[in-house]
């Protein structure tokens, strides 16, 4: 069920350069079930700016009613958000959308986790999920630079973790195909969350996997209002049937829409 209530924040922190960690506490936590979904922020407690923020979920802990998001302050609402101190309160609308079908690793077999900078968070409840079920995963995780890495300590206690830098200050120089193409191991299935661009070429060239998607990057509104996250669908020759990224997704199975 949807909720909106006012939390508590625990912790507050920078992890790179404009990238945030919020962790916050409240009985909202009871109704995440699913990696991969978002929540809708209240960046101010003022009028300004009037819409909420789509923010993905990177984790959450139900018995101690806290969830942890991290997200990029960048405009004039993500920038107020990242002035919030601990104790204070955040108004939180969630959780929504449709998240990674965890079911579809099963026990024993391995699957690799793709994630492009911002797009990375999602992947860390998934990854807990699948390693709890007994399913072996492999991260693959793309940054611009060295400075932009978050959380590399976090996947590697999961599951091998590679990084790739587009600049080549860390890790692979390069893309995170760039890394894939090379790897030894076998896997059943592709989770993946990041750019439009990234998304496009895992699904050129690892289309005979099992791969899902999450476009959160497409997300304007976040609540069906703004049409910014509409998709034509892939089974439609007359290009007028679409779903909504808010609201059918984030997380598409490859082939659902057109990216
Ligand atoms: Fe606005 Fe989906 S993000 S309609």
């Amino acid at each position: 069920m949807i909720k909106k209530e006012r939390m508590k924040v625990l912790n507050h922190k920078e992890l790179a350069p404009s990238i945030f960690e919020l962790t916050l506490q409240g009985e909202l936590v009871s109704e995440m079930n699913q990696p991969g979904q978002f929540v809708q922020v209240k960046t101010t407690e003022g009028t300004e700016p009037l819409l909420r923020r789509p923010i993905s979920i990177s984790s959450y802990n139900s018995s101690e009613k806290q969830f942890t998001m991290i997200y990029r302050a960048e405009g004039k609402g993500t920038t107020l958000l990242s002035q919030r101190k601990e104790a204070e309160a955040v108004d939180i609308l969630g959780p929504l959308g449709n998240g990674f079908p965890v079911h579809e690793a099963k026990q024993g077999e391995t699957a690799l986790l793709v994630g492009g900078g911002i797009g990375v968070p999602p992947l860390y409840q998934l990854s807990q999920m699948l390693v709890a079920k007994g399913v072996t995963v492999i991260h693959v995780l793309g940054f611009q630079t060295k400075s932009a890495i978050f959380y590399e300590k976090e996947f590697s206690e999961l599951g091998d973790t590679y990084i790739a830098t587009v600049d080549g200050s860390y890790g692979t120089k390069g893309f995170v195909t760039t890394v894939i193409d090379n790897l030894e191991q076998e896997f059943a299935t592709i989770f993946s969350c990041g750019p439009t661009p990234m998304l496009r070429a895992l699904e050129a060239g690892y289309r005979e996997k099992k791969l899902f998607l999450s476009l959160e990057e497409r997300m304007g509104c976040g609540i069906g209002a703004c049409f910014a996250c509409v998709c034509h669908t892939g089974d439609d020759p007359t290009g007028f049937s679409y779903k909504k990224v808010c609201s059918d997704g984030p997380v598409f199975r490859a082939g659902e829409v057109v990216l």
